[in-house]
């Protein structure tokens, strides 16, 4: 069958709206009809050349859609279900996923390349393989996917809302709950009000923290992070460390965490500042996975027995953490709708990237009006 989709060809390149080949499901895989995809800038990192994937990839790895077929195998999902993806693949039984670490599946290594379990791909043009990033390639009508990234919701959900628990949500959220145990009464300062930082202000608020702190250089981020549980807000990281010392009686946060689009030393270093002794740093925030790009005092790890830690997809558990998620959505103390700014089509995917690139939005979602394949569940 044909669908169409965003494909990033190589760096530097604008996705490429185009209609590819897409094979039917096979052993343990589903053929989903994308309803939402949201913006994240792990797919500008792949455009802008932050981080290299195979290409050509059809992009996009934050969706909600519905199952129109599945193929061989497939026990736990039929057509008709509504699903939310995870950017992570949970195969069940890896060391990882059988030790509660579920997010460090195995699986999860060919994110990348975007290529199935099986080690084949279903997208397809002019002769050549594409993948789908971190396994999905959401910026595409429909996509053939491993049932180990889909997670089934209730009908009655708005796809185009919980979308955001696909990646945005649960690694913002999760930084904060899970990697940086935020507990009641705690400072916490996050650096980077973006699709996942917003949702690090609400996690640290939800889990009792008496300071959030949100540092972002745009004044919309940081409006957005005190609508949404931020206490305080400041423009810069000098800012913030004046602030938080004088919040903390000279103590320092008890952690910092970071989720700025692209990691440097600096942010890095003024995080490590910014926490207290015996205090922990989380890297939410993603930069070349090729290329050294922090340095640190280690004295100061070791006299004041500073952590410095990294998180992926929040620390949690995608099966365990996206129902999670959509419970505290419907009991009102996790917002979604608020968090969407804009909304395109999927042939306005370069101009939602342009808008994350200026600052303009919290997180820009894709919305499809694909009609459902003759004879599949509506
Ligand atoms: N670890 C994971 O599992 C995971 C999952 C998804 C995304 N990510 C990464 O998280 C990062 C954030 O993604 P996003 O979609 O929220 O990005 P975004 O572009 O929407 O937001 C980034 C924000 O950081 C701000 N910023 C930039 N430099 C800053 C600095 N030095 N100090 C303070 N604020 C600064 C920008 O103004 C912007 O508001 C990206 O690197 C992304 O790839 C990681
Ligand atoms: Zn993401
Ligand atoms: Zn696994």
């Amino acid at each position: 069958m044909k669908t169409r989709a965003a494909v990033l060809r190589g760096v530097g390149q604008p996705f490429e709206i185009t209609e590819v080949e897409l094979d039917e499901p096979k052993t343990g895989e589903v053929l989903i009809r994308f309803v939402a995809a949201g913006l994240c800038h792990s797919d500008e990192h792949l455009r802008h050349g932050d981080i290299v994937p195979r290409f050509p990839i059809v992009g996009g790895h934050e969706g909600a859609g519905i199952i129109e077929k599945v193929g061989p195998g497939v026990t736990r999902l039929q057509p008709g279900d509504h699903v939310v993806c995870s950017f992570l693949p949970v195969c069940g039984h890896c060391r990882w996923c059988s030790t509660g670490r579920s997010n460090l599946c195995d699986q999860g290594a060919t994110i990348l390349d975007g290529v199935l379990p099986d080690g084949t791909y279903r997208f397809h043009h002019d002769g050549d393989d594409l993948g789908g990033m971190c396994m999905l390639g959401t910026f595409s009508e429909r996509a053939v996917i491993s049932e180990n990234s889909a997670v089934k919701v209730d009908d009655d959900l708005p796809l185009d809302k919980v979308v955001l628990i696909g990646c945005g949500v649960p690694t913002g959220w999760g930084s904060a709950v899970h990697a940086a145990a935020t507990e009641p009464g705690d400072t916490i300062a996050i650096y980077g009000i973006g699709g996942i930082g917003i949702n690090t202000v609400q996690g640290a608020a939800l889990a009792g923290a008496r300071n959030v702190v949100a540092i972002d250089p745009l004044p919309n981020k940081r409006e957005a992070a005190e609508q949404l549980g931020a206490t305080h807000s400041c423009e810069t990281a000098e800012q913030a460390q004046e602030l938080i010392q004088e919040l903390t009686r000279g103590v320092g946060a008890d952690k910092a965490i970071i989720t700025v689009g692209v990691v440097d030393a600096e942010v890095v270093s003024s995080a490590v500042n910014v926490i207290r002794k015996g205090g922990t740093v989380v890297i939410t925030g993603l930069a070349d996975p090729t290329k050294t790009n922090i340095e640190l005092n280690s004295a100061m790890l070791t006299l004041f027995e500073k952590t410095v830690k990294g998180s992926l997809f929040g620390s949690g558990d995608p099966f365990n953490d996206i129902p999670r998620m959509i419970e505290l959505y419907q009991s009102g103390d996790l917002k979604l709708d608020e968090l969407i700014t804009s909304t395109y089509t999927l042939d306005q995917v370069n101009e939602g990237y342009q808008d994350l690139v200026d600052g303009k939005n919290i997180r820009g979602v894709i919305i499809y009006d694909t009609p459902p394949l003759e004879g599949a569940p509506a």
